[in-house]
């Protein structure tokens, strides 16, 4: 601030010396010419009043040197050009060569970084200089403050929390939900090198999966597992898989999926008569074992119970079970309304041929 004021009074200085009327030994400088020059329009240069006429004098005007000016003639006041900025008028009266302040509102600053900037009345009648543009306050603290580093693989390991600027500190925890190992907290030294070494994240491991039932499990069985190790299943002859062939450890220490399932086959629960097995029309005995696989559908021939005809019900085997529907032989239990279909057969003949077999 005392340095600012400081460079104000120097402006001061320098703009009032710059409009001392001396036309001779004054300090004021000859007319720039117009590339060098910000203001537009001079008046007539001069180098005494006697060249200005009864009206105008003869006087120093900035940039445009000695000028013949009308010193009585005002520049526009007051100005409420723009609401970012303040103005104060300098002198008593905003006429030829009087100052103005041009601050901008608290919070905002000048291009320059100066709290203030000073316009000069011309004998143009307008202010010197073109209308400042404030922007966001940059306090003296504004260039970031130093940090400490934190390298990639410790922002990828953990989630920090807090910041790594000097003087302040940081939490650590595992992303990956892993104990961390070493300090939980650093601290940012004055010198921009952590007070503690990064800690680390435990290693996670899965713990052994639940055994599968008639299944083999195809990896090497281990007490614990390391992160992204597969394990393959297979199932005993005659059991099929339900479920996924491939679990893989997780680094969360979860493995991917549960364990699958190894499913029972089922007997066909018919003797005296054919079934449907995939889309086949088969007597039981004919079947391997008389036996289908676990997920595998047998359509069973139901009697109706009024009509002299057949209908089709179906089940599924589940892990060794694999029940004849209700209206299955001797079941008729419920009169169950049922549409007898066009490729059912007469019970008759259907009993007629388990005889010929
Ligand atoms: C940084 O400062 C700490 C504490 O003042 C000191 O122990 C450490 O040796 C310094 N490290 C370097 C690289 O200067
Ligand atoms: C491990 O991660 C998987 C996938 O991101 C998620 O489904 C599971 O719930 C996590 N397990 C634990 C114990 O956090
Ligand atoms: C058995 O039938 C069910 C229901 O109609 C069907 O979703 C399933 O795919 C069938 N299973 C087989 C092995 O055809």
């Amino acid at each position: 601030m005392m340095m600012d004021s400081a460079l104000l009074l120097l402006l001061l200085w320098a703009l009032i010396g710059t409009t001392s009327p001396q036309a001779s030994a004054g300090p004021c400088v000859e007319r720039l010419q117009g590339g060098e020059r910000k203001t537009r329009a001079c008046p007539r240069t001069c180098k005494s009043d006697a060249e200005c006429g009864s009206k105008r004098q003869c006087l120093c005007d900035g940039e445009c040197g000695l000028s013949c000016v009308a010193p009585g003639r005002t520049c526009p006041w007051p100005l409420h050009s723009n609401e970012n900025l303040v103005f104060r008028l300098v002198s008593a009266t905003p006429s030829f060569s009087a100052l103005l302040e041009v601050h901008c509102k608290p919070g905002l600053t000048l291009p320059d970084g100066l709290d203030v900037t000073v316009r000069r009345c011309q004998g143009d009648r307008q202010w010197s200089g073109d209308e400042p543009i404030c922007a966001e306050a940059q306090s003296p603290g504004h260039t970031p403050p130093p940090t400490c580093p934190l390298p990639e693989e410790v922002i990828n390991t953990f989630s920090i929390h807090g910041d790594a600027s000097v003087g302040t500190s940081i939490r650590y925890s595992c992303l990956s939900g892993a104990d961390v190992v070493g300090s939980r907290e650093n601290f940012c030294q004055d010198n921009q090198t952590w007070m503690h070494p990064h800690p680390v994240c435990k290693k996670l491991f899965c713990q052994p999966p639940k055994e599968v039932q008639q299944g083999y499990v195809v990896a090497v069985q281990k007490t614990e597992y390391e992160v992204a190790f597969d394990i393959h299943y297979l199932c005993k002859k005659n059991y099929r898989l339900d479920g996924p062939q491939k679990i893989t450890c997780l680094s969360n220490g979860s493995w991917s999926a549960s364990p699958p399932h190894c499913r029972a086959r089922c007997v066909i629960p018919a003797e005296r008569s054919r079934v449907v097995i995939g889309g086949v029309k088969r007597w039981p005995f004919d079947v391997t074992d008389a036996m289908v696989p676990h997920g595998e559908n047998v359509t069973f021939y139901c009697k109706h119970p009024k009509k002299q005809c057949s209908f089709t019900a179906a089940q599924a085997c589940f892990d060794g079970k694999l029940q004849t529907p209700e209206c299955y032989l001797g079941k008729p239990k419920q009169a169950v309304p049922v549409i007898c279909t066009r490729t059912s057969q007469p019970l008759l003949r259907q009993r007629l041929l388990y005889f010929l077999f």
